[in-house]
């Protein structure tokens, strides 16, 4: 009889975790990003280019008005294994900005970009930024694929993740925006992309329309490189070092059968 109570017990203990383990009807964690074939993975994977180009379009047009890149420099935008924007096209692009700066006197003053600066800072400081962002900080889009765990798909869901209205029962708090890949499900930041063409794509270039899900593509694939722009280099290299050992073995075992050809056995 005891023995029956005792695993009565573990056995109801056992289904209570695993109820909350698979995070029931009520978990407010963030649900796994969606799987997307991106170009760039695998030993092989590369960076469309053009993608690269308008996904900083999208960077530049939405999420700059909140988010920084402040380890981009214009710079990064021409080489190889980028979105390599020709030399002139970079500077031209260098230039549209604005840049703080000290003039000889010591004053501050605006002057254009020039390739070796970095992208500026979408807000003057951390307090601006959260000022205008209902207390919650727009982070640095420098490196945001690595820093956080299946970065591309992650943040492609993030963006394209909204629901318009939360779920029955569910109460937003004021200025939060409901997206279920988000922990809490509650957000400060309003969906980013919500009209196809909110982005103005070249159309003579053989880019596709600019649909939402286009542009979430585009601009994750510019997060991604931004996020390590020595990716095509490392793979290449890897392959190569794969090729330059696979000859070194036949080499080898060419040299053993010679070298040992005479030998009685
Ligand atoms: C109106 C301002 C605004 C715009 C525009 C905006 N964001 Fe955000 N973003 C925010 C804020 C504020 C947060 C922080 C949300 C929070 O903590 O609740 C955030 C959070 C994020 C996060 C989550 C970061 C994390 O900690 O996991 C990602 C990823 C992100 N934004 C990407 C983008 C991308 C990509 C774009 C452009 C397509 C964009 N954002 C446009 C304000 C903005």
């Amino acid at each position: 009889m005891k023995l029956k109570a005792l695993l009565a017990i573990v056995l109801s203990l056992g289904l209570a975790g695993g109820a909350l383990a698979a995070g029931g009807e009520g978990s407010l964690e963030a649900k796994h990003p969606k799987k997307v074939d991106w170009s760039w993975e695998g030993p092989f994977g590369h960076f469309d280019r053009q993608q690269l180009q308008r996904g900083y379009l999208v960077y530049k047009e939405v999420c700059a008005a909140c988010h920084s890149m402040s380890l981009l420099s214009f710079r990064n935008l021409s080489q190889p294994g980028g979105p390599e924007f020709t030399e002139a096209q970079m500077k031209a692009i260098a230039a549209s900005y604005k840049i703080k700066a000290l003039d000889e006197k010591g004053e501050e003053v605006e002057r254009p970009g020039i390739p070796a600066d970095r992208f500026p800072l979408a807000y003057a400081n951390e307090r601006a930024a959260r000022a205008a962002n209902n207390n919650a900080y727009p982070v640095d889009l420098s490196v945001i694929t690595k820093a956080r765990h299946d970065g591309s798909n992650y943040v492609y869901t993030l963006i394209t993740g909204y629901s318009e209205q939360p779920p029955a029962g569910v109460t937003l708090l004021p200025g939060l925006y409901y997206n279920e890949y988000f922990p809490n499900h509650q957000i400060a930041m309003p969906a980013p992309l919500t009209a196809d063409d909110q982005v103005t794509y070249a159309p003579d270039a053989g880019n596709p329309k600019a649909t939402k899900d286009q542009m979430a593509k585009d601009v994750v694939a510019f997060l991604s490189w931004a996020a390590e722009p020595k990716m095509e280099e490392r793979k290449q290299l890897g392959v190569k070092v794969l090729i330059f050992l696979v000859l070194l073995s036949v080499l080898l075992y060419v040299a053993y059968r010679r070298l040992w050809r005479d030998v009685d056995h």
